[in-house]
């Protein structure tokens, strides 16, 4: 009876244990699948296509420090819409602006040329909301020397807008706004801006740190009051410094020595006071970008961040523009999305000011691939901007179609772009709809 009772007993001892794993695991299995309905729900909401996982995490302690990275997944698609049946069907093609509208400005960098070819700035209007002069707002372009010499002014070079005022007209006329690009830049600046008297021979010496700095001041304040008082409204970032690090140089900032007549003639603070400048004369409402390319390289990655970190807490600078001159494979994408995030870590707006993906191959493979490129960039700021906070308020395509590429050369001709020679939109174009025809590989 004794040996009955015990066992009783340990039957139900054994009992309630397996209830409790029982439970247990159903507990754990329920939080599971609430938490993927919740994540899907999110996704659906934001029309997100695509869920890459396991975002690299590092904090920003020494440039020495290699990142540990793990592998995205593509886990699921979610959310996705068929623009390219529904182009197919009625012809009619969805407007990037308009699908992004709610989340960040999407634009494309234009020449005089292509505002003045009618078919182009129609369709610019029609599917953009944010355009850049690709040259006509560099200081080559606005720097006027007859008048210069002419005024006799050594502290206030003559700024003439004249090259860009299409640009600028197309955008107040079109209800589009504009980044402009941009001021203190090594390239695309003449050396008579640095030179005593405005002498242009090639070995004319340079001006004193004061009387630069008056120049540099004078510039920015001629070119940012024109712009406001003749187009009010238009004008929502500035790319104020352009290209400032090199670590190859080896300055201890990192900041770019060669070929820099602003280095040579100010030191490395001529960053710090161009942002200066610049904040004493943009309107309030414009935002101070710094823009580089390779913003994804650790070797850039780190001293920008550092600069940047530097300007913000003089509250100088409100954007990192990432230019974003990228190929079909290189760089790798959890390097862009690290550096994306680590951006966004700093609290500033990020901006994509440049991008295309250089391919000399028009087939329809590779193009399939470009396409498929660009989806996953666009999936990556997507998830970066949903998941990280990352703050992306534009996204520009660095030209509008194939034929009038700045990666276009002699020896070959390339095919980076949304749109080809006779404006048709590309599969690419789908790919940045994020489109479910374009698969991600
Ligand atoms: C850099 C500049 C741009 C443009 C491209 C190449 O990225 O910032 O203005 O000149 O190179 O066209």
């Amino acid at each position: 009876m004794k040996m009955l009772l015990k066992s009783r007993r340990l039957l139900i001892i054994c009992f309630i244990l397996c209830s409790m794993i029982a439970f247990t695991s159903c507990r754990n299995a329920g939080e599971k699948a609430q938490e993927t309905e919740t994540i899907a729900d999110e996704a659906d909401d934001d029309s997100i296509n695509t869920e890459i996982t396991n975002t690299p995490q590092t904090s920003f302690e020494s440039t020495a420090k290699e990142p540990e990275v793990t592998k995205p997944e593509v886990t699921k698609t979610v959310g996705a819409k068929a623009f390219t049946e529904a182009y197919k069907e009625t012809g009619d093609l969805p407007s990037l602006a308009e699908v992004y509208k709610d989340k960040f400005r999407v634009g494309v960098a234009l020449a005089k040329m292509d505002i003045e070819n009618a078919d182009k700035a129609q369709l610019v209007a029609k599917v953009f909301n944010s355009i850049t002069c690709e040259n006509e707002m560099k200081a080559d372009f606005t720097l006027d020397r007859a008048a210069t010499l002419a005024a006799g002014d050594e502290e206030c070079p003559v700024v003439n807008m004249r090259n860009a005022d299409t640009a600028l007209s197309f955008a107040k006329e079109n209800g589009l706004q504009m980044r402009a690009h941009t001021l203190v830049w090594h390239a695309q600046t003449p050396r008579w801006l640095f030179t005593i008297d405005y002498d242009n021979a090639p070995d004319a010496p340079f001006v004193t740190r004061e009387v630069m700095l008056a120049r540099m001041e004078n510039y920015i304040k001629q070119e940012m009051e024109y712009v406001n008082a003749n187009y009010p409204g238009v004008v929502y970032a500035w790319d104020v410094v352009n290209e400032a690090i090199e670590p190859g140089d080896g300055q201890e900032h990192y900041v770019r020595t060669t070929n820099n007549y602003w280095y040579d003639v100010l030191g490395e603070d001529y960053i710090e006071m161009a942002f200066t400048f610049a904040r004493k004369y943009a309107d309030p409402d414009q935002k101070l970008f710094y823009n580089d390319y390779g913003t994804y390289e650790k070797s850039k990655l780190f001293p920008i961040l550092d600069m940047i970190s530097r300007l913000k807490e003089k509250n100088l600078i409100d954007g990192i523009g990432m230019q974003d001159h990228i190929s079909i494979d290189y760089p790798a994408i959890l390097d862009y999305q690290y550096a994306v995030n680590k951006y966004a870590e700093l609290g500033i707006e990020i901006q994509v000011t440049e991008l295309d993906i250089n391919t000399t191959d028009n087939s329809e493979e590779v193009q399939q691939k470009l396409a498929s490129r660009y989806k996953l960039i666009m999936t990556i700021l997507m998830n970066c901007r949903e998941k990280n906070n990352a703050n992306i308020t534009s996204i520009t395509f660095w030209g509008l179609s194939d034929d009038r590429s700045w990666l276009n050369n002699a020896e070959s001709a390339n095919y980076p772009l949304l749109f080809d020679k006779d404006l048709n939109p590309k599969p690419s174009y789908f790919g940045v709809l994020q489109d479910d025809s374009i698969k991600i590989y």
